[in-house]
């Protein structure tokens, strides 16, 4: 079937004498899916039961004649107007009890029975009509959800709440217990009092908030489910998808992933941001582990500027090229953008198309159709695989979502950017990497990073302990430990059930100021004999008492001067190491390097040059080498045996195998292992 190529399609904002047009330039561009039918609703449902699906049958039947296969949505983002208005209490609710009026999208209550009702139904018609169409390949439920409405405050979502907290903690007393409602008079003395964390005078519990968070996560993905099981009963074997967000705290994209048939994510890349690609690989990477290294969709990206950020500048020349390689690359089966064909109206109509304003005389619909043709000749890349790493970095959501509540020592600390703090470094030793949960299967993993676990259970501190003792090669950083799933600091303070683990405790935090930074000090000679230069830390620091580790690093100067700020711990037959600020990048480097080679950890090609990418695909259609080149200047690249260019022969040049690749700025190679080749040839 190949890599599928495509867009969002939205035909109901074009006359019907367009979708012909539209059918024969997909064609040119070589489009083999598009994602159909997301905000239809109000067309295709005018009037509350009154169905119009006759023009969508005509959507259908010309993408299906035109051999372009439907990843089809369910059409139930953004409920039309007669159903608000029907039923108020539909609109969401924000934290001060206002309400959110339709006008935008997403304007629904995630715990409403009438929104679900509404949708289900809709869904139901959808499977029932187009589930033996030819044209149908997917389903797409919702559309990024929790994007706007990330919560709902109303009386529906709390009394939802309480239904959801009598199943949590089964008695009141429990939940006191676990909201440790002695504090400041919170106590309750029936789930009837329980509302949700809306705004008060100060700080809400913070277990409440916690859990609201979850509660709101479930009601979310409970919409999701309730669309998805109509689908499956009338249209079994179809597999079933919703287009998640890029590290989106309200949606935990791990626990989703079990009900996904395939994960797909949205991604919109800053071509102002010198760092994109590196958050770009962050998040496909956790794509791809979320479901065990299956293929995954990259459901939506811009051909060119985005419309919501400050200032939306286009993608430069050859950038849409490379990081849409870039998804492939990191193990995507599909490349979509948002959208088809660029709006006339709506808040949408600045945003990039793949046929704009100025029509098909354009870069833009040059480089979409030229990428097209260049995925369209490798079909052997679809169904292969990334080689599964040996190093691994963990996301707990949930830790997340306690870590970034506040009253905390610091409101500075953001997991997202602290995670990529530590992913930065392995991905620029060229290290393949999965980004998975903490309660997945570690052993198979030579090294693990945890970045900032806050909210540990003393279950997974176990998992953590043992990957340890069986040799393996841990790294945790700052401020984990502290609590535990109900937002109750461990007896004896941090890092609470990983103390044993990692041979210390912190005595107290000294979280730092913005702008300042402190001195730190390698200690020279660490067991695993590496070293840490001097340099500098910031954001954070805190009192460690050794209790069996060693010193790695000290800070050299500000109230810990000559207290511990990297330690390590040998531990069973592995090795603990612990974090204790935010080491400048250049020494956060360093340190990986360290760990990373005592682990025997290896980058996917030695001696490539900065900002050059690597990584490997393989499977029943061969073994690829993917290499971009991030990096802003052209580099040549010594390859480890001989390779074919794949992709010559979209530029109608010849498929010479070479021991050399020379990549322009922005440049893309896919080389195929002609010794793989050979070896499944005898
Ligand atoms: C996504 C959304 C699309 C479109 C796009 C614009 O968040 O799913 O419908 O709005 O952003 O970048
Ligand atoms: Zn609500």
């Amino acid at each position: 079937m190949g890599i599928h190529f495509g867009a969002d399609y939205n035909p109901e904002q074009w006359p019907e004498e367009v979708w012909e047009q539209d059918l024969s330039l997909m064609k040119r561009a070589h489009v083999t899916m598009v994602t159909a039918g997301i905000f239809s609703w109000a067309r295709a449902e005018p009037r509350p039961g009154a169905y119009d699906f006759g023009w969508f049958d005509r959507v259908m039947d010309g993408l299906g004649g035109a051999g372009i296969r439907v990843c089809l949505a369910t059409m139930t983002a953004s409920p039309p107007p007669w159903l608000t208005r029907a039923h108020p209490e539909v609109l969401p609710q924000g934290p001060d009890g206002q309400r959110r009026w339709p006008g935008g999208r997403q304007h629904y209550c995630p715990s409403s029975p009438v929104y679900r009702e509404h949708a289900v139904r809709l869904a139901e018609r959808l499977a029932a009509r187009y589930a033996g169409h030819p044209a149908l390949a997917m389903w797409h439920v919702g559309n990024e959800y929790g994007c706007h409405t990330r919560q709902c405050f109303c009386d529906v979502s709390a009394a939802d709440f309480r239904r959801w907290l009598r199943e949590r903690y089964g008695s009141v007393e429990q939940l006191n217990t676990a909201w440790s409602t002695a504090f400041w008079s919170q106590a309750y003395a029936d789930f009837d009092e329980v509302l949700p964390p809306r705004t008060a005078p100060t700080f809400p519990n913070p277990a409440q908030q916690l859990d609201y968070l979850r509660f709101s996560d479930d009601a979310l993905r409970r919409c999701y489910l309730a669309e998805k099981e109509v689908l499956a009963r009338l249209s079994p074997g179809v597999p079933v998808t919703t287009n998640l967000m890029p590290f989106h705290k309200p949606v935990d994209a791990f626990a989703w992933s079990a009900d996904m048939d395939a994960m797909a994510l949205d991604f919109y890349q800053d071509p102002f941001d010198p760092e994109t690609h590196l958050r770009a690989a962050f998040t496909f990477d956790l794509m791809r582990s979320a479901r065990g290294g299956q293929p995954w969709l990259l459901l939506e990206q811009a051909p060119g500027a985005v419309n919501w950020r400050a200032v939306n500048g286009p993608k430069p020349p050859g950038a849409m090229r490379l990081w849409s390689w870039q998804a492939v690359a990191q193990g995507a089966d599909a490349v979509l953008y948002f959208q088809w064909r660029q709006s006339r109206g709506g808040a949408e109509k600045f945003h990039s198309a793949m046929v704009p304003h100025a029509g098909t005389d354009t870069r833009v619909f040059r480089e979409v159709s030229d990428l097209g043709r260049e995925l369209a000749s490798v079909p052997e890349l679809a169904g292969t695989r990334a080689v599964p790493p040996t190093a691994a970095l963990v996301v707990d959501w949930d830790s997340w979502r306690a870590l970034e509540l506040d009253s905390h020592p610091s409101s500075r600390l953001r997991l997202p950017e602290l995670a990529l703090g530590h992913y930065r470094p392995l991905f620029a030793a060229g290290v393949a990497c999965d980004v998975v949960p903490p309660d997945r299967d570690l052993s198979g993993y030579r090294l693990v990073v945890v970045p900032n676990l806050y909210a540990v259970t003393g279950a997974c501190a176990e998992r953590l302990a043992s990957y340890v003792r069986g040799g393996g090669q841990l790294l945790v950083s700052f401020f984990s430990g502290v609590v535990d799933d109900c937002d109750r600091v461990h007896p004896g303070g941090c890092p609470g059930p990983l103390r044993e683990v990692l041979g210390l405790r912190v005595e107290e935090f000294w979280p730092l100021e913005e702008d300042t930074a402190v001195g730190v000090r390698g200690c020279g000679g660490a067991a695993g004999g590496w070293d840490l230069p001097d340099g500098r830390a910031d954001l954070w620091s805190e009192d460690v008492r050794l209790e069996g580790a060693e010193a790695v690093a000290e800070f050299t100067d500000g109230e810990l001067a000559g207290s511990p700020a990297v330690t390590r711990h040998g531990y069973g037959a592995g090795t603990a190491t612990y974090v204790g600020t935010r080491l400048e990048p250049a020494l956060m480097r360093a340190l990986l390097d360290g760990v990373r080679a005592a682990a025997g950890v290896r980058p996917v090609l030695a001696g490539l040059p900065a900002g050059v990418q690597a990584t490997v695909r393989e499977g029943a259609g061969g073994r690829f080498l993917f290499l971009l080149n991030h990096g802003g200047r052209a580099a040549d690249i010594a390859l480890p045996c001989p390779m074919a260019d794949v992709l010559a022969g979209a530029r109608g040049e010849r498929e010479d195998h070479t021991y050399q690749v020379a990549l322009p700025a922005r440049g893309v190679a896919v080389l195929r292992d002609l010794r793989r080749a050979a070896a499944t040839a005898t």
